[in-house]
């Protein structure tokens, strides 16, 4: 079948965990798998983790907890959306953790408790200053004094989210910071402690290891791409993903010849054409055309012309390529490499929309290094 093709390397993915244990030691990682794994594949990306002694995993929402479940996929998974009630008996029957973020929440669940006898697992979001889903300070403390009212109701987990915690000024991610200290002192306080508190997720595992608490939320650094291009990057990590299509069509042009949408690439001499068969339905960032390049046997070769919906072009120069032969768009490879963040920094987007980006048509074949 032609077309696209994502070359998950699990081997990678395993060796980057080791990687992050190295920076985080001992505290246990939560594997991030929400989004297909960032695109990657979510029950082939949790299974590897769990290889590697991963045993908690995190996805956005019910749907995609049900897809691990069904793939018998055992372990906790906490559901960062905002919780349902009428997912609260599945949840507590097939061990799904639940956000409680909201102050409304809890009456539902007090009713849910009241009438089925047992409580889902929450984990209590605190807003510490991302203005997404949270409770803020007070309301955190009043939903812990009622929660004291609610018979079985386990809040065993509490946490919070970083909005900077992968820039260059970390004054917001302290303060962040600060603001759950005296949250969880509160909570000491009040004789509530957690089973589960964390705060990190990759800019922080980077940056801030004062928020690893005991457990650490761990996304883009575990496929082998960095948050954003302001963190340290002293961590030896690699791609998971390779992402390759394959050379469909190949031409001899003369010189000004325009090709594609709009004619705005225009060949400045005799070269050669190929067509990549894999487009922006596929998740091929479409504004990589302006600078972008491909990889084909270790060279580097420029995109001509506008990204199209199923196929792109590129200008080989006087390089003969074989329709049938691949180029790597992303990754590393036989090709050699080309970093999503590198695309990230010349494009304007992030690691994390490009990942989450790959689908379409693309094919998933998992490699573990063997
Ligand atoms: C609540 C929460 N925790 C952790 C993560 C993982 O973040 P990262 O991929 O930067 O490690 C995310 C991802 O967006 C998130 O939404």
């Amino acid at each position: 079948m032609m077309g696209p093709k994502a070359i998950i390397h699990l081997d990678r993915l395993r060796d980057n965990i080791r990687a992050i244990r190295q920076r985080v030691g001992k505290t246990p990682l939560m594997g991030v798998v929400k989004a297909n794994a960032y695109g990657h594949g979510a029950v082939a990306v949790t299974r590897a983790l769990q290889d590697v002694g991963i045993s908690f995993f995190a996805v956005f929402t019910i749907e995609e907890a049900r897809e691990l479940r069904a793939a018998n996929i055992q372990d906790p998974i906490l559901v960062f959306s905002h919780s349902q009630p009428e997912n609260f008996q599945e949840a507590v029957e097939s061990n799904i953790h639940l956000n409680l973020c909201a102050p409304d929440d809890l009456p539902k669940i007090q009713s849910f408790c009241a009438s089925y006898g047992a409580s889902p697992v929450f984990h209590l979001k605190l807003d510490t200053g991302m203005t997404r889903l949270g409770l803020s300070f007070e309301e955190a403390v009043d939903v812990l004094r009622q929660s004291k009212t609610i018979p079985g109701l386990r809040i065993d987990g509490c946490y919070s989210h970083y909005s900077t915690a992968d820039e260059g000024d970390l004054h917001y991610a302290h303060e962040q910071h600060r603001r759950f200290e005296e949250f969880l002192a509160r909570a000491d306080s009040m004789g509530i402690r957690f089973a589960y508190t964390h705060f990190s997720n990759s800019g922080a595992v980077l940056n801030l290891p004062e928020s690893y608490y005991n457990l650490v939320r761990v996304g883009m650094l575990m496929y082998g791409a960095f948050p954003s291009d302001e963190v340290p990057t002293d961590i030896p990590i690699q791609p998971v993903m390779e992402f390759r299509g394959p050379i469909v069509s190949v031409r001899r042009v003369s010189a000004g010849t325009p090709v594609s949408y709009g004619g705005v690439y225009v060949t400045k001499q005799e070269t050669t054409i190929g067509v990549i068969q894999t487009g922006f339905a596929d998740g091929f960032p479409r504004p990589w055309y302006e600078q972008g390049h491909v990889m084909y046997k270790g060279q580097p070769y420029r995109i001509a012309g506008r990204v199209c919906m199923d196929q792109f072009m590129v200008d080989f120069g006087d390089t003969r390529p074989l329709p049938g032969e691949e180029v790597l768009l992303f990754g590393e490879g036989a090709d050699g490499r080309l970093t999503v963040d590198e695309i990230a920094k010349k494009t304007g987007m992030t690691t994390y929309m490009l990942l989450t980006a790959i689908g379409g048509r693309t094919r998933r074949e998992f490699a573990d290094g063997n």
